[in-house]
């Protein structure tokens, strides 16, 4: 008898912390190797977040706390809702988890049936079709294309609804692409799912602070008021806060599903880290001033990486409002042959022939569902991204 269980049988390893661990351990090796495949900010923690998690300790905050949240956590995130999203939350629908990627994964194991479908626009963050597959529905998958600065069109998600669909993964702005909506956008897409009244919205706007330009962020929620009831609006301090070690993620949703993902967090993690919870507080209660500092400097390197990479042989590569990925298309290249001999089939076999080459680790755009393309995360030192892209150049140009 097997030991693998059959929800296990569907999902595979998370490509990106997979690129991320190869670039590592290559790196122990004493092997040159830039790694620009993981998805976190270079950045430390600001400070007074880190002093808040010292006095917790100090104070003895050691403890087991209330399952879904510490009331004085849920009280910040409701005043953040409102203050940056014009949302309305009581702290009874909020919840609390390890990461926004428990958050995510309570919500879908929550809710999700045999036979139900969920709608995912690709290029998508990796976990997305596999936490939908480890719950035994179906992601029905929407290309969104490179001339549409990957960005899902309203027609597109009309003609992916079915009676069977119970949520749409809304991501913007995106990893891995770094595209974002409009307001003007995100109403267009809010307009086809008012008409579809069963359809229940994820949008996770993990990546709202970082965008670029004048770009105006909106929640899908806070644009289309009349989907509220059925809207979970998904965030977390990993990304803006320079925290995606201290796993915190949060949501606001009707309290029915808030309290359904409690139930369920109660019988596997119990309470996100009590120390982090108290950090996250001053994160969000707490100074903000570093957000458009750090947004600033993101901005600069995201036109480096754009610039450099368009001057590379055979690479097409958009400028996204936000988040702090490029998403460039090697299209091109395919079919052409590398230093070492091998061809190049697809963005995976580039990734592999890159790193090889010129010690880069990017990851493939099949691994979010389009290809062929790759991701960068520009989250690196100058100095580090002007190496790296030099090198993609290089690589580029010794194809044949
Ligand atoms: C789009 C998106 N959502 C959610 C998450 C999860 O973040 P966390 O580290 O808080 O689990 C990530 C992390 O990479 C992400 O890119």
């Amino acid at each position: 008898m097997s030991l693998e269980s059959a929800a296990l049988a569907r999902v595979k390893p998370s490509a990106t912390l997979a690129a991320d661990a190869k670039a590592r351990e290559l790196r122990a090796q004493g092997k040159d190797v830039i790694g620009l495949a993981a998805g976190e900010p270079d950045f430390d923690t600001p400070d007074n977040i880190k002093e808040a998690a010292i006095k917790a300790i100090r104070d003895g905050k050691t403890k087991y706390t209330n399952v879904d949240g510490i009331p004085e956590l849920k009280d910040a995130i409701v005043a953040k809702f409102k203050r940056e999203n014009n949302l309305d939350y009581k702290p009874s629908q909020i919840t609390v988890g390890t990461g926004g990627k428990q958050v995510l994964f309570n919500a879908l194991m929550a809710t999700l049936n045999p036979g139900d479908e969920v709608i995912i626009p690709a290029p998508y963050w990796v976990s997305y079709p596999d936490i939908v597959l480890l719950a035994g529905a179906k992601p029905v998958i929407v290309q969104a294309r490179l001339e549409d600065g990957f960005k899902m069109k309203p027609e597109q998600l009309e003609k992916a609804i079915t009676k069977n669909t119970k949520w749409l993964i809304f991501n913007s702005p995106s990893n891995p692409t770094g595209a974002a909506y409009t307001r003007d956008e995100v109403k267009a897409l809010t307009d086809v799912l008012m008409k579809h009244k069963h359809v229940w919205l994820l949008t996770d706007d993990m990546y709202e602070h970082l965008v670029y330009d004048d770009f105006k962020f909106f929640s899908p929620a806070q644009v289309e008021p009349a989907l509220y009831e059925r809207t979970l609006t998904l965030n977390g301090v990993s990304k803006a806060y320079c925290m995606t070690g201290w796993r915190i993620g949060y949501a606001g949703a009707p309290e029915m599903l808030i309290k359904a993902m409690a139930t369920l967090q109660s019988q596997s993690t119990t309470n996100p880290n009590a120390i982090a919870q108290w950090a996250s507080v001053e994160a969000l209660d707490g100074p903000q001033d570093f957000i458009p500092k750090n947004k600033l400097v993101f901005q600069g390197r995201r036109d480096l990486v754009v610039s450099m990479l368009n001057q590379a042989k055979g690479i097409s590569c958009p400028t996204p409002e936000g988040a702090f990925y490029v998403y460039p298309s090697i299209a091109a290249l395919i079919g052409k042959t590398a230093p070492s001999g091998n061809k190049i089939v697809n963005d995976e076999a580039f990734a592999t022939e890159l790193l090889e080459a010129e010690g880069v680790a990017i990851v493939h755009g099949e691994a979010f569902g389009l290809g062929p393309c790759f991701r960068v995360s520009y989250a690196a030192s100058n100095a580090e991204l002007e190496d790296a892209c030099a090198r993609i150049q290089r690589f580029c140009g010794s194809l044949r």
